[in-house]
């Protein structure tokens, strides 16, 4: 098996190499002075089967097209098979028209993704159940749900009275998968609005195992698939505060950061945020708060099957 990485994700395509005891193979990725880029395969990967890490995240657009480069260079130098590893999705959350006179963007990559030859593909966590549905070739839908249940267990987490909480009605499934992982610890979902137009959050009720009454004085594990702005962290935290909760944890696969995120994040009513490494966090966008937890071992049992 070859691996090669893409430039968005080279830390974790280290990790995932490391845990298969391989090394990464040499691929030059040149960008012209106009942001052109040029793919280079450097080894000999005749009927090999290929790796390619690379998530979708910000820059979107040059992480995709660079994917997508980098597929057609591995297929015209005689790749068995490519496997794409793309821990985050870019435009999963566009799987549907929202509005009158919108484009479904995830079918668009997906058809991309599926016309240029690609044996597999990998994700994490994805926004809408129906990605898999999306895709014609193999997927493997990957969570990182069982790594956050064992933390949750290991750490001081479990001392405390504790409830999950998804701060909207699309990670019910989510919570209930963790709640079952955690010997059916109790659960409560929000009914979460946005505002398409300004982005604003409103978490109007919960429902669940408990009431809202019954909420004080327990420690609240909010679990969430992405986190972009962070709106929807600092709401549904806030609104656990005024209800009693004595201490909030966060865990959220894919952490987008958008630059207004990380001082309402540090400066949120959450103790920690967990993230993972599924999209690479530089240096400028960490936070004392912050911690990140790698997906690389579960990305490696994968690929060894
Ligand atoms: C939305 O349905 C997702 O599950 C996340 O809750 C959302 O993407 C988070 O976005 P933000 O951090 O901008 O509120």
């Amino acid at each position: 098996m070859k691996i090669f990485s893409g430039s968005s994700n080279k830390p974790l395509a280290e990790k995932v190499a490391q845990e298969l005891k391989l090394p990464l193979s040499a691929m030059e990725i040149f960008i012209f002075p106009d942001g052109e880029r040029r793919i280079q395969i450097q080894e000999k990967i005749l009927d090999e089967d290929t790796v390619i890490i690379q998530s979708s995240n910000s820059p979107v657009d040059d992480n995709y097209m660079e994917l997508f480069f980098i597929i057609d260079a591995l297929k015209r130098s005689g790749a068995r098979s490519v496997t794409v590893v793309m821990p985050y999705l870019g435009y999963q959350r566009q799987d549907h028209i929202f509005r009158d006179g919108e484009a479904v963007s995830l079918d668009v990559v997906v058809k991309i993704i599926d016309t240029l030859g690609v044996d597999k593909i990998i994700f994490f966590d994805p926004h809408t159940i129906k990605l898999p549905d999306f895709f014609t070739i193999p997927v493997a839908n990957l969570s990182a749900l069982p790594l956050f249940a064992k933390i949750i267990k290991e750490r001081e987490l479990e001392i405390m009275d504790r409830v999950l909480v998804s701060p909207d009605m699309g990670g019910l499934r989510r919570i209930k998968i963790l709640s079952d992982l955690l010997e059916g610890m109790p659960w409560i979902a929000a009914n979460k609005d946005r505002d398409l137009n300004n982005g604003k959050v409103k978490i109007n009720n919960f429902e669940g195992d408990l009431t809202v009454n019954e909420l004080k004085g327990k420690c609240a594990l909010i679990i969430d698939d992405i986190i972009s702005s962070g709106k929807t962290i600092v709401e549904c935290a806030n609104l656990l505060k005024s209800y009693g909760i004595k201490k909030t944890f966060v865990f959220t696969t894919h952490a987008l950061f958008a630059k207004e995120a990380l001082k309402l994040l540090q400066d949120s009513e959450a103790e920690k945020i967990y993230v993972t490494d599924s999209v690479l966090i530089p240096e400028d966008k960490r936070f004392a708060k912050l911690e990140i937890l790698t997906i690389s071992e579960i990305v490696a049992n994968e690929l060894r099957r």
